[in-house]
């Protein structure tokens, strides 16, 4: 027996009403339902449910190997948790034209170069088109099948027959389950796809990589409930017109979600970024200019050095114009603030600039003496040496807090060849780093002394 009714989805968190609704009762947001058919057929039953399935003791439960599998990429290897669980469900998210087919594409290329299956769907793309990008990422492994595709049916009964080890879908938008009516990506297609793909991966014990959009508001297009519903969640982020990009863990049932891995954008190809620091400090070494100053920033778990350049002069029209890139603009006001009423630096006449180099984005307040030396540093045309590092959250009082793993900062720093860190006064000051000369400072006032020699 089967009916068909009209139901009404809420976009963002998949709550579902028999009436349209202008704002959502289970997430709050305005404007998200939408109208879809249903067909409610009776469904399947899991034929485990009744016989052999019963609670056990944990102890008696079989202990999983284990097992990770590389997917010969160390950056991806780090994010997902050491590896690729086998029967894992891998959504990777990110913009249009961000590179995901791209990443997706090179590692099925190494999985397939190491003797296993590989295979590739692409609902977006012909096998023509995938063959065109792989020979640009010189991948010629005769383990790595490509197949166009969007019924999900089909796509079941091919993995029954290849029998791959790795199975990527390029995209979930683009798939759809013939036994809902509704169009390919809309939010029952996208939940009922996943799932399935999820059983699928369970059942043969599959791993599959699922590429996923996101829509401009910064979310999975469709249903959040797709977030819930797999193992892994990774973004894949950057600027467009800049060619480095971060790789970052936001779910994983399998391992630690605090890692990122860095990559850089190449004409052929992604390439794994091994010393991230180093690559955005490129045009640093051996500068001395006035605005510029390097701050060690943990991305993950992992430290970072960056340049925070600023520019301050003054205004030619009445209101100053504040403008930032890569760290938070309210902050940047607020240290402006502190500037002038602690140290009585009057930038009320002038426009105030910064930038992080490179288009990474800082979001920890460890970096608020970076923003306030290079603001001081181009209002008062005084340079700061270039062997030297600043680190430390700024209180509204002029005080500098502590930060989180000053130890790590301080080692990565002298890996690079700094001389000189100046850092808020607190515990776990490594004492045996020997080429770095540490200065610890109370004060904004304090940290200055120590930085405009
Ligand atoms: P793509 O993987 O198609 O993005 P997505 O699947 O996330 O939509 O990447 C597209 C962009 O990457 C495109 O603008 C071209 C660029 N690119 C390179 O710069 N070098 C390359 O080797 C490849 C394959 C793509
Ligand atoms: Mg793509």
């Amino acid at each position: 027996m089967s009916a068909k009714k009209t139901r009404y989805f809420c976009n963002v968190c998949g709550h579902i009403t028999s009436r349209w609704l202008g704002r959502c009762a289970g997430c709050g947001e305005w404007n998200t339902y939408v109208e879809e058919v249903v067909v409610r057929g009776t469904s399947p039953r899991s034929t485990e449910a009744g016989g052999g399935n019963r609670p056990l003791p944990v102890t008696e439960v079989a202990p999983v190997e284990g097992e990770r599998n590389s997917t010969g990429m160390a950056e991806l290897d780090r994010v997902l948790g050491g590896g690729l669980v086998p029967g894992s469900l891998v959504l990777l998210g990110g913009d249009p034209g961000i590179g995901k087919s791209t990443l997706l594409l090179q590692v099925a290329g190494l999985v397939g170069a190491a003797g296993k299956k590989v295979l590739y769907v692409s609902g977006e793309e012909s096998v023509r088109q995938i063959r065109l990008r792989a020979d640009r990422l010189e991948i010629s492994c005769p383990g790595l099948y490509a197949y166009a595709e969007t019924d999900l049916q089909v796509i079941e009964e091919q993995v029954n027959l290849v029998d791959p080890a790795l199975l990527v879908i390029d995209s979930i938008q683009t798939m759809y389950g013939p036994d809902i009516t509704s169009a390919a990506g809309s939010v029952s297609q996208v939940r009922e796809c996943t799932a399935r793909l999820m059983r699928l991966a369970k059942e043969r014990s599959l791993s599959i990589f699922v590429i996923g959009h996101v829509t401009k508001e910064g979310m999975i297009a469709g249903p959040r409930v797709m977030e819930h519903m797999v193992d892994v969640v990774l973004y894949f982020e950057g600027e467009r017109n800049q060619s480095f990009r971060i790789l970052r863990g936001v779910k994983n049932r399998f391992g630690s979600t605090n890692e990122i891995g860095i990559y850089e954008m190449s004409g052929y190809g992604l390439k794994e970024v091994i010393n991230p620091s180093s690559f955005f400090l490129d045009e640093h070494a051996g500068r001395d200019v006035a605005g510029a100053v390097v701050v060690p920033v943990i991305e993950g778990t992992r430290p970072l050095l960056v340049e925070i350049q600023s520019l301050v002069c003054p205004t030619s029209f009445g209101v100053p114009r504040r403008m930032t890139a890569g760290v938070d603009h309210n902050r940047t006001a607020l240290i402006i603030a502190v500037l002038e009423k602690r140290l009585g630096l009057m930038m009320g006449n002038c426009d105030a600039y910064v930038n992080v180099v490179g288009g990474v984005k800082i979001d920890e307040p460890a970096a608020d003496l970076g923003v306030a030396a290079a603001l001081t540093s181009s209002f008062r045309e005084r340079v700061i040496d270039h062997h030297t590092c600043v680190m430390g959250e700024l209180g509204l009082t002029g005080e500098l807090r502590p930060v989180a793993a000053l130890d790590k900062r301080i080692r990565e720093a002298a890996r690079l060849g700094f001389k000189r860190c100046i850092v808020p006064q607190q515990k776990g000051i490594p004492d045996n780093v020997s080429e770095v000369k540490i200065f610890e400072a109370k004060t904004l006032a304090d940290a200055f002394d120590h930085m405009f020699v």
